[in-house]
């Protein structure tokens, strides 16, 4: 990876100027956060579908060179990867993996189970037996062939949402409504059987910030953490998703209390998706940054005065690709883009990525 960066370097005026910062001149000279989080032992990585590559090549080169890690979005999700009974495909993942270990760069495979990316086939299956037989066959296909190069398994995303009036706050899936809660245990004990020594991860959103509704998330979550434990769940860490809103305060001391018992209970913790989402932010680019930048400073150094994360992830490279920029729920009122990630459209380093930066050097 180091002679990518270099190549890029000597490339000249065109990939030179992509590292200059709006803010100012600092993170220009300063070494990437593949170095940054590399020295520090918390590998730093970045999202990009992999059914796009190799069409969008010269845009992950690019990303290789920042990052130590990278997560092909959703496109581990089941329906993806087995999209009829019979048919596996992973094309694109399989060209991705490759690219990735050419460059030593890491895999992060997210996700396994999720109510989303449900295939539509397992509703004709027989039963509980059947679904289970299903699962197991999808995970030994899918882990079995990244076996040793993946740098962490979200076994499973999501599963918490005291909304759904569900005893524990669980959320109402296929899974869990099929074979209950019981469906979690067996799908990290099968994962575990499959790649023995990869970090298998419980990944999750929405309890960062000062609101009822996100604490109650956070007791949930815990509860649920406190019960892997006591049935020896093989759930190595505990991963952050990191939404962060820019109209909500992150909850400082609610925050904190979690992050630390999540670690009491022995589980590592990842970043696993972080951006902030600026809908409502000031228009003005800079201040709107400013604001960005405080609340990811706000969030590291809260989380990461408990627990130092096996790796922290933005969910994105650029701005211009941000999942935000898609969803009418996430547009602006004036139209403007959205600025919810660490690197801007034209490749510079923002004033978030020197936040990151920093909390990684001082983690
Ligand atoms: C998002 C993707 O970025 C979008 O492209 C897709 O349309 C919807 O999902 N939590 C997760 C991610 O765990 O998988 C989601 O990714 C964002 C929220």
């Amino acid at each position: 990876m180091d002679q990518i960066r270099r190549d890029m370097l000597a490339g000249g005026g065109a990939a030179l100027a992509g590292l200059l910062l709006p803010g100012g001149a600092a993170a220009r000279e300063e070494p990437s956060l593949r170095e940054t989080g590399a020295s520090a032992g918390i590998l730093y990585g970045l999202c990009e579908p992999a059914t796009q590559f190799p069409g969008n090549r010269a845009y992950v080169e690019r990303l290789a060179a920042e990052c130590s890690l990278i997560v092909p979005s959703n496109n581990f999700m089941w329906r993806s990867v087995q999209p009829a009974r019979e048919s596996f495909d992973f094309t694109h993942l399989d060209l991705m993996a490759k690219f990735a270990a050419e460059r030593d760069l890491g895999i992060v495979g997210h996700t396994l189970f999720w109510y989303v990316g449900v295939p539509k086939w397992l509703g004709a299956l027989e039963g509980r037996r059947g679904l289970q037989e299903a699962m197991a066959r999808y995970v030994e296909k899918t882990v079995g062939r990244y076996k040793g190069r993946m740098v962490r398994w979200d076994v499973i995303n999501e599963q918490i949402n005291p909304k759904d009036g569900l005893d524990g706050g669980l959320r109402r899936t296929p899974y869990l409504e099929a074979l209950g809660p019981d469906y979690l245990k067996f799908a990290f004990a099968k994962a575990r059987e499959v790649d023995p020594d990869v970090v298998l991860c419980y990944n999750e959103y929405g309890f960062e910030h000062r609101k009822e509704e996100e604490r109650t998330k956070r007791d949930a979550l815990i509860a649920l953490l406190r019960k892997f434990r006591d049935d020896k769940v093989e759930v190595d860490c505990v991963g952050f998703q990191s939404h962060l809103s820019g109209d909500d305060e992150i909850d400082i001391e609610g925050l904190s209390a979690f992050t630390r018992e999540v670690v009491g209970l022995g589980y590592k913790i990842a970043i696993t998706e972080l951006d902030v989402r600026d809908t409502n932010l000031p228009a003005d680019p800079g201040l709107r940054d400013k604001r960005v930048a405080r609340k990811v400073k706000d969030y590291l150094g809260c989380v990461m005065a408990e627990a130092k994360p096996i790796t922290i992830t933005n969910w994105g490279y650029t701005d211009d690709r941000s999942w935000y920029q898609y969803y009418d729920w996430s547009r602006r009122s004036d139209g403007a883009p959205l600025r919810p990630l660490a690197f801007d459209a034209a490749f510079r380093r923002k004033e978030q990525w020197q936040v990151i930066a920093d909390a990684i050097r001082n983690a």
